[in-house]
């Protein structure tokens, strides 16, 4: 299959919301990160997206909705989800919701779980993508599952070109890491640090967090994007470099300038923005890639995340 680039403009938009009506898999821009789309209440759809990345079946997928009254209607809403929603929807933030009693989706969005992971991004591409297909949509991030998350339509094609439809091509993200994902299904808890810091939530909230621990097997549900080894380069990757040993690249941040630097002025925003595009980048020149340290405050407490997942043992 010949995939296309398709420019987000009108027409394009068009093209892609008829593609994903029909059925077929379109990656998408998000603020966050480009998603691979599929029409959520379409199990063929929908199987087409674990095939094309090569995801173990047992990992949901998010729902991407337009509007608040769609996610109502996929989810059983809470006072603590009116609360989050009405402070950051359109934005990067995913609620877990325990599913709506007959629900239209497709059950292997939900990978048989009795909770459905809902989103409303706020990016104006793919709020209009979604208000043209009318239909919830499936997306994971675009990428082969395990490896490097895409945050531009280049890293989308270099992952997946020949095994989807169409990339809807908007340049690059703006907040670089994934959605912040919370789990609403018993006490609020943070299931994924992202693109929106955790304080902004729990004032939102007027509760904290309960953390979830990276050890998957003491929690019930199956959140993969938990699992040690995920958003790996093909590279080996080394944490806290304040310089490259022998052979190694180096991805720098404020003072440690590195080959490439995530943010010469020490801007975490700016350093998410690059995080995925600087390691892709790094990822091809084949050597290890040291990485220097980031603080773990804000925004730093996603970009860690993602890093010492690309730096563990690989399965
Ligand atoms: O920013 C984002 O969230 C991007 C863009 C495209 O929206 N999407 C994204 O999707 O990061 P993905 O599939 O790469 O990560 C989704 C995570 C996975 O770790 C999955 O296990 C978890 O969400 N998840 C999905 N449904 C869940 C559920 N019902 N309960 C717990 N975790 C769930
Ligand atoms: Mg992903």
């Amino acid at each position: 299959m010949q995939t296309l680039r398709l420019t987000a403009d009108p027409d394009g938009i068009a093209r892609a919301a008829a593609l994903l009506a029909q059925g077929n898999l379109v990656a998408f821009p998000t603020e966050t990160v480009y998603g691979l789309g599929a029409d959520a209440t379409n199990g063929i759809a929908v199987a087409g997206i674990f095939a094309a990345k090569g995801r173990p079946d047992f990992n949901p997928l998010i729902v991407h909705v337009a509007t608040r009254a769609a996610a109502r209607t996929l989810a059983q809403w809470s006072d603590a989800a009116d609360r989050l929603v009405t402070a950051c929807w359109p934005g990067p933030l995913t609620l877990v919701l325990p599913m709506a009693k007959g629900s239209a989706l497709s059950p292997l969005v939900t990978a048989g779980l009795p909770t459905v992971a809902i989103r409303m991004p706020r990016h104006p591409t793919a709020l209009a993508l979604l208000r043209a297909v009318g239909r919830p949509i499936a997306a994971p991030s675009a990428n082969p599952s395990g490896r490097i998350s895409p945050t531009a339509a280049r890293h989308v094609l270099a992952g997946l070109s020949g095994r989807i439809a169409a990339v809807l091509d908007d340049g690059p993200c703006a907040v670089g890491v994934e959605s912040t994902i919370v789990g609403l299904a018993d006490r609020p808890r943070l299931l994924r640090p992202g693109g929106l810091p955790a304080d902004a939530l729990e004032q939102a909230l007027g509760e904290t967090l309960a953390p979830t621990t990276v050890d998957s097997s003491a929690i019930d549900i199956s959140a993969p994007g938990q699992l040690a080894s995920h958003y790996a380069p093909v590279a080996p990757v080394r944490l806290d470099a304040l310089s490259a040993g022998p052979g190694e690249s180096h991805l720098g941040f404020g003072a440690v300038p590195g080959d490439l630097s995530l943010s010469t002025s020490g801007d975490l925003h700016e350093a998410a923005a690059n995080l995925f595009d600087h390691l892709h980048r790094l990822d091809a020149l084949a050597k290890p890639i040291a990485v220097a340290p980031i603080p773990d405050t804000g925004l730093g407490h996603a970009i860690n995340d993602r890093l010492r997942r690309a730096a563990a043992p690989r399965p």
